[in-house]
């Protein structure tokens, strides 16, 4: 097989998760499941999407972690609902979801695309959490090159900056791309994003920050163990099972 680009690595792995996962019967009908956002796990709804149109799947309760995952989920057909209805009852079996790192240990980065409160709300009320991911995301060590962001109220801008500065961080709020000033996130809040210039202890550092006033939350994802699916250029996929 030729190589193959990084858009086609994210459609590869979200495939192959979907379809690995339907054949153990870990995706099955009648599940309640949390949809992810980003370019990855959109192909993985597709995906799901497409079992549903063939009848293989039958009538799943779908929990979305942003505005983008609703809007595929109602051009596909998916029904949403929110994490609270009584259809879903605050936990699902299942969430698949992108990541913007994955270290050795599967610890993650998210939040690139900034849907990371409603992405870790859903993970961490998730019986379980499959990533699917390109090469690319796959490192060493989290929090020196990929920014770590931060949900912010925006009151609270300055002192947290300086709180962050305090945790060795290099923070930046993140600026908008068609609108000027700061992006606002789903929920009304600014994202800050945090580079350190050495790794950092990434369980420690999802506490310390959400320990912030003024902090909502942090797109570090330490305190799940997630099966992830990486999917590379020669177009092996990669499954890194959960660490017990
Ligand atoms: C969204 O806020 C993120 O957590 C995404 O899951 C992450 O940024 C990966 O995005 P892509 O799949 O688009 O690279």
């Amino acid at each position: 097989m030729g190589r193959m680009n990084q858009s086609e690595q994210k459609r590869l792995a979200a495939r192959t998760a979907v379809d690995a996962l339907f054949s153990e019967g870990k995706i099955f009908s009648g599940m309640k499941i949390g949809l992810g956002t980003g370019s990855t796990a959109l192909p993985a709804v597709e995906r799901l999407a497409e079992l549903l149109a063939q009848g293989s799947l039958r009538d799943i309760r779908a929990a979305v972690t942003s505005l983008q995952t609703e809007i595929a989920c109602e051009g596909l057909g998916i029904p949403v609902y929110s994490l609270n209805a009584g259809a879903i009852g605050g936990r699902v079996d299942l969430t698949i979801d992108g990541a913007d790192e994955v270290d050795p240990g599967n610890h993650l980065i998210k939040g690139g695309g900034g849907a990371l409160l409603a992405e870790k709300i859903t993970a961490y009320n998730s019986r379980s959490l499959v990533i699917v991911a390109d090469q690319t995301k796959a490192v060493d060590s989290l929090g020196t090159k990929f920014p770590v962001p931060v949900e912010v109220i925006p009151p609270a801008r300055v002192p947290v900056i300086n709180a962050l500065r305090d945790l060795g961080a290099s923070p930046a709020v993140r600026e908008a791309a068609k609108k000027c000033g700061p992006v606002i996130t789903d929920n009304g809040n600014i994202l800050i994003d945090c580079l350190w210039r050495r790794p950092v202890d990434p369980e420690k550092m999802e506490t310390l920050l959400n320990g912030i006033p003024g902090v909502v939350e942090n797109g570090f994802f330490t305190r799940l163990r997630p099966t992830v699916f990486i999917a590379r250029g020669d177009g092996a996929v990669e499954r890194r099972e959960a660490q017990p």
